[in-house]
């Protein structure tokens, strides 16, 4: 097994964010949190290691984003990729190098990785019927024909991956097909492209996987394991798209490559730019067999980056192969499923705006409780406790007391430490043994356990100094207090070097704080870190509380979201049959009474009276509204919607609205005198 092997340097990929959307949690918590960790962990071990990132700008998600938007392609990766870059900036990424696959760099890296396959003859070429909308006159590869998964029964499954259970699909094994360009029912059509024939690597991908890296996570490895099993079979790498890198072959005009064939050569292609500015050479980070190659990703790429990837890595012959591929599970947002399509998610560049200062706080919550061997859910509450109980409460309230009191005592100079009692042995060594279990973890990738290992010693800190009560002792054994302070201090000064992974901003600050420069990692604290005598600056709050307020707003936001795909579902235009429309209870009703829902900014509470009946709905509609204006007025309703709590009042049915281009709302009034409970048809 690899484990075992020395390697002289670390090349740590983060997956490509496709270039559609801003990064969310999810992303974050999965992907880059995590190989951020890993990265700044080896830089402190001092080691060469290479990190390597940039937006995927290929792939059907972008092409049909920009059809949606009327735009070009190009222009929509423009805009994101710029979004995506800036954001990972501020947030603390510490990529060396974040590219995009729409550049020159790329698209000469792809294209000559895949003559080197075709003049090996690694390609089977093969003339197939594909699926073709003869409405918009192209072939519906990956996610532009969409159907009902053979595995899982999913009906949204895609063509090229059903996201409900993950299973990798062709679009020939979805039931019901339908085109994501007309709505239509997709004819065959034969069309010619170049497969790697995965079938092939099978002896192959058992020997590296199989047998070669059994200390693979074990969803990963069990997830590889099951593709194996099944038999693998040839897969198309070129596809009839005008948006991609071209396939580098006379008669292969107005073919591309498949995206995952070019996105992770985008990893290669990111490294060359990096080497070029860096006046490097890049060749030593991908060809020899001592780098040792690590992709950060989410469960949904493990298929791309532990057999298709390694398989052309293979075929090409001059690449190592990744050593390991520590994929994560899913992060859901207050118990649902995180989508970019329905904006449920917490979008990193809205957090770095509602939160300023605040990036180490989400690192914390989300390798906390980062979904490392299952799906997790974040909430706004656990967001808030997280932050309040242990970063404020224990981290904070540690540093603060040892420095604070560091500079009534002994006007900021760290003490001598005096003889150690046994008691100041057991927890010194006790804090010692702390760094090497943390290096264990990450270097296992348990990101979660190491951050609990840290905060172990936070823990321990504010323990020490809660026992011992220097406050009280200092009127009667101000000898020992020296002690105890010193100890106090140097407890602060490991937190300061071992949490740099975790929480790097704010371990800079205590660390200047602390007067400490150097922060590389050492596992055996034998010798301390602050020596006595040094001036320690006075102590600022390195965390602050996060009040109901914050969390009430963020919560409004996503409520907002809600009540909007609500509406949007509304505005699905799929046709229904009228007997769907039949089933809608639509009456008018009277506004009797309104009044703002407390704590909330868009939603008003109403009571409707409906001939003799009266309910209770509340709307999003207080930006539109005040509660007076409302009043009197005959409006739409939907009578028989399931009602739901909304801010803690039940709400039954539904106002319906007319919105306008800039969001604004207008209540649809019958344009005749009508009584309250008449039924609309
Ligand atoms: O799933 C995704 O978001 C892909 N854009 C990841 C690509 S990773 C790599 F291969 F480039
Ligand atoms: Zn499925």
């Amino acid at each position: 097994m690899s484990e075992k092997k020395d390697f002289k340097r670390t090349t740590v990929t983060a997956a490509l964010p496709y270039a559609n959307g801003p990064i969310h949690i999810g992303h974050l918590a999965g992907v880059y949190v995590p190989a951020d960790i890993y990265v700044r962990y080896l830089r402190q071990l001092g080691q060469d290691v290479l990190f390597v990132c940039g937006s995927d700008e290929h792939g059907v998600p972008i092409t049909l984003r920009a059809k949606n938007e009327g735009k070009s392609p190009q222009e929509v990766v423009d805009r994101f990729h710029q979004q995506i870059k800036e954001s990972f900036m501020e947030f603390g990424i510490s990529f060396d190098h974040y590219s995009r696959t729409s550049s020159q760099v790329h698209y000469e890296t792809a294209s000559n990785f895949f003559e080197v396959l075709n003049d090996k003859g690694v390609f089977e070429v093969k003339v197939a019927e594909q699926f073709f909308d003869a409405e918009a006159g192209q072939f519906l590869a990956d996610r532009y024909i969409k159907g009902t998964c053979p595995n899982c029964g999913y009906e949204e499954a895609y063509g090229d991956q059903c996201e409900n259970c993950g299973t990798s699909l062709s679009p020939k094994e979805l039931k019901n097909p339908r085109s994501m360009l007309s709505g239509a029912q997709p004819v065959l059509k034969e069309t010619k492209h170049w497969y790697l024939p995965l079938d092939k690597f099978e002896p192959w991908l058992r020997d590296y996987i199989l047998e070669g890296h059994q200390e693979w996570k074990s969803n990963v490895y069990g997830q590889c394991k099951s593709w194996i099993d099944q038999g693998l079979q040839p897969r198309a790498v070129t596809r009839d798209l005008d948006w991609g890198v071209p396939v580098p072959l006379p008669e292969a005009e107005g073919k591309v490559l498949y995206v995952w064939f070019d996105a992770p050569i985008g990893y290669i292609s990111s490294t060359k730019e990096w080497a070029a500015e860096q006046g490097e050479n890049w060749e030593k980070y991908w060809k020899d067999p001592e780098s040792r190659l690590i992709h950060f990703i989410g469960k949904d790429n493990i298929v791309f980056h532990c057999i298709i990837f390694p398989s052309m890595l293979e075929a090409h012959g001059e690449f190592v192969i990744p050593d390991n591929v520590p994929a994560n599970e899913f992060l859901n947002l207050e118990g649902k499923k995180i989508s970019t399509s329905r904006n449920w998610a917490v979008w990193l560049d809205e957090y770095l705006k509602d939160f300023p200062g605040k990036e180490d706080v989400l690192r914390y919550v989300l390798c906390a409780n980062a979904p490392e061997t299952k799906d997790n859910d974040f909430s706004w509450k656990d967001f808030q406790a997280r932050n309040n109980n242990e970063l404020v409460a224990i981290f904070g309230n540690f540093v603060n007391r040892a420095l604070v009191l560091t500079h009534k005592y002994y006007e900021g100079t760290v003490p001598e430490q005096g003889e150690l009692t046994e008691e100041d042995r057991n927890m010194l060594t006790q804090a010692r043994a702390i760094p090497s279990l943390i290096a264990q973890s990450i270097e296992n990738f348990k990101f979660r356990d190491a951050l609990g290992q840290f905060m172990e010693l936070a823990r321990i800190g504010n323990k020490y100094l809660a026992d011992n009560e220097p406050w009280k002792l200092i009127k009667t054994d101000p000898e020992r207090v020296k002690t105890i302070m010193h100890n106090g201090l140097q407890l602060a000064a490991m937190l300061s070097v071992y949490g740099e992974p975790f929480m790097p901003g704010t371990c800079a600050r205590l660390r200047n704080i602390l007067d400490i420069h150097d922060h590389s990692w050492k596992n055996e604290s034998e010798t301390s870190l602050l020596v006595s005598g040094t001036k320690v600056k006075k102590a600022e709050l390195l965390f602050q509380k996060i009040e109901e307020e914050d969390v009430r707003k963020q919560l409004e936001k996503l409520e907002a979201t809600e009540a909007e795909n609500q509406d949007s579902t509304k505005k699905t235009k799929s046709m229904i049959e009228f007997d769907d429309f039949t089933k809608l209870d639509l009456k008018l009703a009277e506004i009797k009474a309104a009044e703002k829902v407390e704590k909330t900014d868009k939603l008003l509470k109403l009571e409707l009276q409906l001939g003799d009946e009266t309910k209770t709905v509340v709307s999003g509609i207080a930006q539109s509204y005040a509660p007076e204006e409302t009043i009197g007025l005959k409006v739409l309703y939907l009578e028989n919607l399931q009602p739901r709590k909304i801010r803690g009042v039940m709400s039954e049915g539904m106002i319906l609205m007319a919105e306008n281009q800039s969001g604004e709302l207008s209540f649809l009034v019958p344009q005749k005198p009508m009584d309250s409970g008449s039924s609309v048809s």
